[in-house]
């Protein structure tokens, strides 16, 4: 249902005067006026004007089923009656909280069967460098403390998940990284592989690691973190050869491999979480997101054997948690998506039917003037903005050809992100194939449409 222009107006401007937004430049929401999403529907957003809009980015990777999904709606409407809150300190616990943690050991990989309960990615990732400390000094290690990064990733905005994430535009606000992280290369292989063949470089890259090691002494490094695919960062594709080194690194060296699946934990790559999809054995799973399919606030970390058993059988008290860590509302609704999971195959329904038929679709973009490369995994998906196919020469940095195509997308029906010159995509993994044809026909007006003004 559209708004009147008078509602519509009276709208942004209560927006404008009160409302802080996360992540932008409130200067240029003045000068330019925003969106108001009122109603979400299955793969579709609608705004105050009535359009109907195409989700590509399931709102931010997180709402993984579809909006409107009457299993994780009634859940919460049930816990919200029965439960609303209760806390999971002082030897207190309810049954969403206990439900769900049980429910995540069961789809974790071999190994995890224990769960830490956050609001969401960023603390998660503070819980980590909390964790992966304690854990070293359980085992008399204390001067085990660093933890390695890498550049362009994404861990979160708290001060401990920006210092672990590597974008040096956001770090300078607030001077970070914290001590005691420390960044590396990413596999980034179209900006920076040249001509280098991608397994190569993915083997160089992740060799930055075990150099690092050396460099600081094994004696002080404590974990290594990476998100299987960085996807904030614009959704980098490892390269094949990349993550079964760096396991092998962190396994030579006896450091803790933490895997950030914020984005590709549930089902994004076809698998449960992304370290199934390449095959590496972390220590620690941070989540969030998708786990309840975005509908209220949730993250937290896995904790798999090793670390575990220091913290339950000779850590004492662990002097970390939230007021909401395990809220009951949000644990119901997470429990409710792991049923429509299992109940719907979902993931197996993305890594055999839905996933293969996106990646067809999404790399004959690869043909468009514009695009240097059309990638993907599972159901992410990045192109490439190139002024030049061959040299992949990037458009002058005054024109952000990527804010352009977001902003084009957009009007033409379809939701994608940009990041820097690179338009990204993750719809729910509910999306039909006549869902993905739409998609990729709305990319590709886009960027006919950009094309014309380039
Ligand atoms: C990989 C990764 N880690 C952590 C976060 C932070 O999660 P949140 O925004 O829930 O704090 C994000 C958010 O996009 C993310 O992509």
């Amino acid at each position: 249902m559209s708004q009147s222009p008078d509602k519509l107006g009276a709208l942004q401007e209560l927006d404008r005067r009160h409302f802080l937004h996360p992540f932008s430049d409130h200067r240029q929401i003045g000068q330019r006026g925003t969106r108001v999403i009122t109603r979400g529907e299955g793969v579709y957003i609608y705004d105050t004007e009535g359009r109907k809009i195409l989700d590509g980015m399931s709102g931010l990777w997180c709402v993984s089923l579809g909006y409107g999904r009457a299993e994780l709606i009634d859940a919460a409407l049930h816990q919200l009656r029965t439960l609303p809150y209760y806390n999971s300190f002082f030897q207190c616990t309810h049954p969403p909280a206990i439900e769900l943690a049980a429910g995540l050991a069961e789809v974790a990989p071999p190994g995890f069967s224990r769960v830490f309960f956050t609001n969401s990615g960023s603390e998660a990732n503070d819980t980590i460098i909390r964790m992966v400390r304690r854990f070293w000094d359980i085992h008399g290690r204390p001067q085990k403390k660093i933890i390695i990064s890498r550049r362009n990733a994404y861990h979160g905005s708290t001060i401990g998940g920006m210092s672990l994430g590597g974008m040096p535009v956001q770090q300078a606000q607030g001077d970070l990284p914290i001590p005691g992280i420390v960044h590396i290369e990413q596999p980034y292989w179209f900006e920076l592989g040249g001509g280098m063949h991608p397994h190569e470089f993915g083997l160089k890259i992740a060799g930055e690691l075990e150099r690092k090691i050396l460099e600081l002494g094994v004696e002080r490094v404590a974990a290594f973190i990476g998100e299987p695919v960085q996807g904030a960062g614009g959704v980098i594709i490892p390269p094949d050869t990349y993550w079964p080194e760096i396991q092998r690194i962190c396994d030579e060296y006896g450091i803790l491999l933490v895997a950030d699946e914020v984005i590709t934990g549930f089902g994004r790559l076809g698998e449960w979480f992304g370290s199934q999809y390449y095959r590496i054995e972390p220590d620690l799973i941070i989540f969030a997101k998708a786990v309840n399919g975005g509908y209220l606030p949730l993250g937290g970390v896995l904790v798999g054997d090793r670390v575990a058993d220091a913290l339950v059988e000779e850590g004492g008290d662990f002097h970390h948690g939230f007021t909401h860590s395990g809220n009951p509302v949000a644990c119901a609704v997470g429990a409710a998506a792991l049923g429509v999971m299992h109940r719907e195959g979902i993931i197996e329904r993305v890594r055999e039917e839905i996933a293969p038929y996106f990646a067809e679709c999404w790399r004959s973009l690869a043909d468009h003037r514009l695009v240097g490369e059309a990638r993907c995994v599972g159901l992410m998906g990045a192109l490439e903005l190139v002024a030049d196919k061959a040299t992949r020469a990037r458009f002058p940095a005054a024109r952000s050809i990527g804010e352009f195509c977001r902003d084009t997308s957009i009007e033409q029906g379809l939701v994608m992100r940009h990041v820097r010159d690179s338009l990204i995509v993750a719809p729910p993994l509910v999306v039909t194939r006549a869902h993905i044809d739409e998609l990729v026909d709305k990319a590709r007006r886009t960027l006919d449409i950009a094309a014309g003004q380039a």
